[in-house]
């Protein structure tokens, strides 16, 4: 994103480095299934709730796109989290060891059921469903996503914000000892921590909103945002908050990571919008991770990356020029 110099294209290094990584992946999933290799492969898993295992009771929806799906080695090996370094393969390698148990959500602001749930509570009352999304990054690459989780409306209505609540704004862990991309440097691109994000009140309410823990059918892994992360399908990626630990209500438009680091490239709405480009590349087109190479001509970018149907009226009257 913003220090990345490079064309924002997949480097056929990154390809190689997905490869091993699958393979190794393979192994150790084997190899935690037959029993075998335990001694390292458990050093690789979270503390209780494990990457990979299987989530029960997940029902499928009618939110789907026809697309063929991103395979589970690119969505979990081509990752943007900065928090474990800047390169895309880095998630993978370095996030393995986060802890996502315990972990506490805490509430706060302007709603009536503010405080600091444990995270298993929280998503408990909720059912789990599978959702196939677009997920489309500023850097004008794409993924389907099968995402596992929950409206965020669902838990909205829950915590029951006042009429003060104007916007929500989400933070992510700070925890520099776990997540080596928050000491200074640029390693995690001298982002100011911890990354945070914001949705209007009616964005967050809106039935695409999701917050997720799960992938495949199976518990999230860390790279991709465990224990739980949002997802706006018709917003760039970099809306999609990972690693959840703090939702507040606010009443006026909350700091965001990536608005705070280069507001004349990243604004507050960050809508999927092929109008708009961004000031140093395109967002007229992109390419398919897993499935397009350096030579199959870019797909189209859709407007509100083909969720307008849902979206559109949520900014009625806006110059989306100027808040983009
Ligand atoms: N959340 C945190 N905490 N830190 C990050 O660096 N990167 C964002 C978003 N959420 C990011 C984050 C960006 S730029 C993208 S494109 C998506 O996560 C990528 O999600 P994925 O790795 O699951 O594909």
């Amino acid at each position: 994103m913003l220090l990345i110099k490079q064309a924002p294209d997949i480097k056929s290094s990154e390809i190689t480095d997905k490869k091993l990584f699958s393979e190794r992946r393979r192994f150790l999933r084997t190899a935690a299934a037959t029993g075998a290799g335990l001694a390292s492969s458990a050093l690789w898993l979270p503390a209780s709730v494990q990457a990979g295992e299987k989530l029960s009771g997940v029902r499928k929806s009618t939110y789907k796109i026809d697309d063929k799906l991103t395979s589970y080695d690119y969505i979990t090996s081509y990752n943007n989290f900065y928090e474990f370094g800047t390169d895309k393969s880095s998630p993978a390698k370095f996030a393995k060891k986060m802890k996502t148990r315990p972990w506490t959500v805490v509430v706060e602001g302007e709603v009536n059921k503010p405080g600091t749930y444990d995270i298993d509570d929280f998503i408990k009352p909720h059912a789990l469903e599978e959702r196939i999304y677009r997920l489309r990054c500023v850097e004008a690459w794409s993924m389907i996503v099968p995402w596992v989780g929950f409206p965020l409306a669902d838990v909205i209505k829950r915590l029951e914000p006042n009429s003060r609540a104007k916007y929500v704004q989400f933070v992510t862990l700070y925890d520099p000892e776990q997540m080596p991309g928050q000491k200074r440097g640029l390693f995690g691109g001298g982002l100011d921590w911890p990354y945070r994000e914001g949705l209007r009140i009616d964005e967050a309410m809106n039935p695409l909103t999701l917050f997720v823990v799960g992938l495949y059918g199976e518990v999230l892994p860390n790279q991709n945002g465990a224990p739980l992360r949002l997802v706006v399908p018709w917003k760039y990626g970099f809306k999609s908050i990972k690693s959840i630990v703090k939702m507040r209500f606010v009443e006026k438009q909350p700091a965001t990571t990536w608005n705070m680091a280069g507001s004349s490239e990243y604004g507050f709405y960050s809508n999927v919008n092929p109008n708009v480009d961004h000031p140093r590349w395109s967002q007229k087109s992109e390419r398919r991770i897993g499935e397009d190479s350096w030579f199959t001509p870019k797909r189209k970018t859709l407007m509100f990356n083909g969720y307008a149907d849902q979206v559109a009226h949520l900014y009625t009257g806006m110059d989306l020029k100027k808040h983009f």
